[in-house]
């Protein structure tokens, strides 16, 4: 396939999501959140997208209350996913979760009280998931240990690199309310990047979309698939959650970049659309072709679409 860019195309595709809060027997979060919809409405988008997709990331809080029978229903209603996407399925902890029934469903393993920590090798590029949760608590944390444990993974650098991907996102947050629960002694976390390959910290628990970097490493925070809070809520409140702005995140990892792309999981509405065959035509024209009538502001396929656009 011809290559439209002066960028060579992603190594890696991988679908970020992350704050499911499930609930058990399909209750409804404040009576009215359906939590599943907007995931199979997702996963049937991303089958019909044709993206190879190599991993489908959760970074926490799948659960809301760690019910056993919540875990179920989400491994349940995305496990044929992965498999028919043929991608790895990453679960990562969250302040919401407990690590038994979290082992024992989702990884089906015997249940333990020890950090889910895990390495995934996706052709190349390292994908490390940290349990940043501390029992009984919603802030998070990284122990002494599971920093060793990671500076011992990383002294060893991947083809492609390495992401990791984690619940308490470092970075710092404008809802005030929410650095009450943010991950402690984050200077710590970042003497142990400093320095690795890695190229992406993936973290979720903010309740809406974000991008920022941690040791000079971007990161990027996936909004809930639940509900989200709003960033310019009214001064009179300290912290506003609504029902909308439901996304997921895209990630290219590209061999010199990484993009983080918002995927948003509310209804929309298609205004226009090219069809997939058109490809075939742009193909077979010359790049000097391609230039006047794509970026030309006067060819007759620009005016066009202006015209469909804005009605002159
Ligand atoms: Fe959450
Ligand atoms: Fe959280």
């Amino acid at each position: 396939m011809t290559a439209f860019s002066q960028h060579p195309p992603a190594e890696h595709i991988l679908v970020h999501l992350s704050d499911t809060h499930l609930l058990g027997s399909g209750r409804k979060l404040y009576d009215q959140i359906d939590s599943d919809r907007p995931l199979t409405t997702l996963m049937e988008r991303l089958e019909a997208s044709g993206l190879d997709i190599e991993a489908l990331v959760f970074t926490g809080d799948l659960s809301d209350r760690a019910e056993v029978g919540a875990y179920e229903r989400l491994r349940d209603m995305i496990e044929p996913w992965a498999q028919k996407l043929d991608a790895e399925l990453v679960w990562v902890m969250g302040n919401h979760d407990e690590r038994e029934p979290f082992t024992t469903v989702l990884w089906r393993e015997e249940p333990t009280a020890e950090t889910r920590d895990r390495v995934y090798q996706l052709g190349g590029l390292r994908l490390i998931a940290l349990d940043s949760t501390v029992p009984g608590y919603h802030h998070g944390e990284l122990t002494p240990g599971q920093l060793e444990w990671l500076a011992r993974e990383l002294a060893t650098p991947a083809p492609h690199g390495t992401l990791i991907a984690l619940h308490h996102p470092p970075i710092p947050t404008p809802i005030d309310l929410m650095g009450l629960i943010e991950l402690d002694n984050q200077p710590a976390l970042a003497d142990v990047i400093c320095g690795t390959d890695v190229r992406g910290v993936l973290g979720g628990h903010l309740h809406y979309s974000t991008f920022s970097t941690f040791a000079g490493v971007p990161v990027s925070v996936c909004a809930a698939s639940c509900y989200n809070i709003d960033l310019v809520a009214d001064a009179s409140k300290l912290l506003s959650a609504k029902s909308n702005n439901l996304s997921s995140s895209l990630i290219h990892v590209y061999p010199d970049q990484v993009v983080f792309s918002q995927v948003p999981m509310d209804e929309d509405t298609e205004l226009t659309s090219y069809d997939a065959s058109y490809r075939q035509v742009i193909e077979s024209m010359s790049p000097e072709e391609r230039r006047e009538m794509f970026s030309n502001k006067n060819s007759e396929f620009n005016r066009r679409s202006d015209q469909e656009q804005s009605g002159f």
